[in-house]
């Protein structure tokens, strides 16, 4: 159950409205209250009520008509049941990713299959035609060879547009202390190497992104698993607890919309977990590559935003909404700077320039806050109709998360179902997964599946019928 004191007002006004369609107040069609007669009518303000109808735009519950009013739009959503909050505190854990985990990594990069494996951008909804004409700008420009001279830090425009834009989401960065990286992948990797000592434990949630494990398994590193609630994150009482009793080194997690989850830490509890650390003096590696994905009125802050220690290493990427395939990411990483910048330097010397130049651009007067915008609509409402159509096509208990950004669902299937045999199965049925046994180093997951909804179309729904069947057929014992 959801703590009812972390949920805005704005959430529970849209909860309610929704509610309200779903018994038939307001049927399809049917205008609702305008902005100012719901602020008068609930005593809330104007832009509450703002906020509120935008989340259930990006629910594709309601519509705004020009000059008219907002309509209901659709069938009323059916409630999603949330996956169970698994709050067990596990033990420290050596990481082991196991052939079968690296070979259903690199069986989810098969395209011929229905993509709901890999947490992969939508390929339409990237700017892929403004980004050819910058690279052909910039040939045309003799700028492609003009890489000499770059610092290992990367490209300056780049690092300015970046902290300007963490500005907003109350960060404040000098772009002297950023690094460029390749993806958010080398970011934290980065981090890790300058935090921690092979054997070191670091604190992660559970579930967890398998990248990250990768990470730990490379440098030697062991995991601690702090039990994540699916829709809130991070519990910070197990964490506290942890600090108490083991010798973290460091916690490295995604406090705004997590991968498996997408849970969303809030922020006043992001204050609380950078205060936390900081009693503790241990580093936060926070990966915030989902950030710009959310469903409603407001950026999300960063952890960063409340560090007064240079103890969060604040790392993202533009691989979910620009270019997977440019690898850029960058790191901010406060008091850890010049380790930061030395392995950098040891392991690659600067990155790639010519994704960098062509990002910078494309930040400066590409528009892509436009770009943001459209982006975050049409993922809201994937996310949302791929929630529905599980709930009409898999079986009766299955419970799935309810994500207010990025483009994952994270399910937790009825009955014990093995997620490796079911990513098999699937296979066969050309239907791409990702089993909930890649997202815990000690295999918590094993009954939960993660979906991509990033591509999702009409056309995905008979996929979907094939896969809802294939679960049926083993929860019912049949091979
Ligand atoms: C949480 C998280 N971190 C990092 C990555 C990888 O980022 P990049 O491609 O920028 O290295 C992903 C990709 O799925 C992710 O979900």
């Amino acid at each position: 159950m959801r703590d009812p004191r972390k949920v805005p007002l704005y959430e529970k006004f849209a909860q309610d409205l929704e509610d309200q369609v779903r018994a038939g107040t307001f049927p399809v069609g049917a205008r609702i209250p305008s902005i100012r007669e719901a602020s008068v009518q609930q005593e809330i303000s104007f832009s509450t009520v703002l906020q509120a109808y935008r989340l259930l735009e990006n629910r594709g519950v309601i519509e705004a008509r020009p000059q008219s009013g907002y309509y209901v739009k659709l069938q009323p959503r059916k409630p999603v049941p949330e996956p169970d909050f698994q709050r067990h505190q596990g033990d420290p854990a050596k990481v082991s990713i196991d052939e079968v985990s690296l070979q259903l990594i690199h069986d989810n990069l098969k395209l011929n299959y229905a993509q709901f494996g890999a947490a992969s951008p939508n390929p339409d909804l990237l700017p892929t035609v403004k980004l050819n004409r910058i690279l052909a700008e910039l040939a045309r420009d003799g700028k492609l060879s003009h890489d000499m001279g770059v610092a290992v830090q990367g490209n300056e425009a780049l690092r300015i547009q970046v902290a300007q834009r963490a500005f907003s989401y109350g960060c404040e960065l000098a772009p002297a202390e950023l690094v460029v990286t390749a993806g958010c992948t080398e970011a934290m990797n980065l981090c890790l190497q300058a935090v921690c000592q092979p054997g070191d434990l670091v604190a992660i949630e559970s579930p967890t992104y398998f990248g990250i494990l990768l990470a730990l398994e490379a440098q030697h590193l062991r995991a601690l698993e702090i039990p994540s609630h699916p829709r809130t994150g991070m519990s910070l009482e197990a964490l506290a607890f942890a600090l108490e009793n083991h010798p973290i080194k460091a916690v490295l997690a995604v406090p705004n919309f997590s991968n498996p989850t997408g849970s969303l830490i809030s922020d006043p509890d992001k204050e609380e977990l950078v205060n936390l650390l900081a009693r503790h003096g241990v580093p936060l590696i926070e990966n915030d590559i989902n950030g710009e994905l959310y469903f409603g009125e407001r950026r999300p802050r960063a952890a960063k935003s409340y560090d007064r220690d240079g103890l969060v290493l604040l790392c993202s990427s533009f691989s979910k909404d620009i270019s997977a395939g440019f690898r850029i990411g960058w790191v901010s990483p406060g008091k850890f700077y010049r380790e930061v910048q030395s392995r950098k330097w040891a392991l690659n010397m600067r990155t790639s320039i010519l994704p960098q130049m062509a990002i910078s651009r494309f930040l400066e007067n590409g528009g892509y806050d436009q770009h943001l915008r459209k982006i975050r609509r049409a993922y809201g409402e994937k996310v949302s109709a791929m929630s529905q159509a599980i709930l009409a096509h898999f079986p009766e208990g299955t419970r799935i998360t309810e994500p207010g950004g990025g483009f994952v669902l994270w399910l937790q299937l009825p009955g014990k179902l093995d997620s490796l045999l079911l990513y098999q199965e699937a296979l066969k049925a050309f239907i791409a997964i990702a089993p909930g046994y890649l997202f815990s180093p000690t295999h918590k997951f094993d009954d939960y599946i993660r979906l991509n909804a990033a591509c999702w179309s009409e056309k995905s729904e008979q996929d979907l019928i094939r896969l809802g069947m294939v679960v049926k057929r083993l929860l019912s014992g049949k091979r």
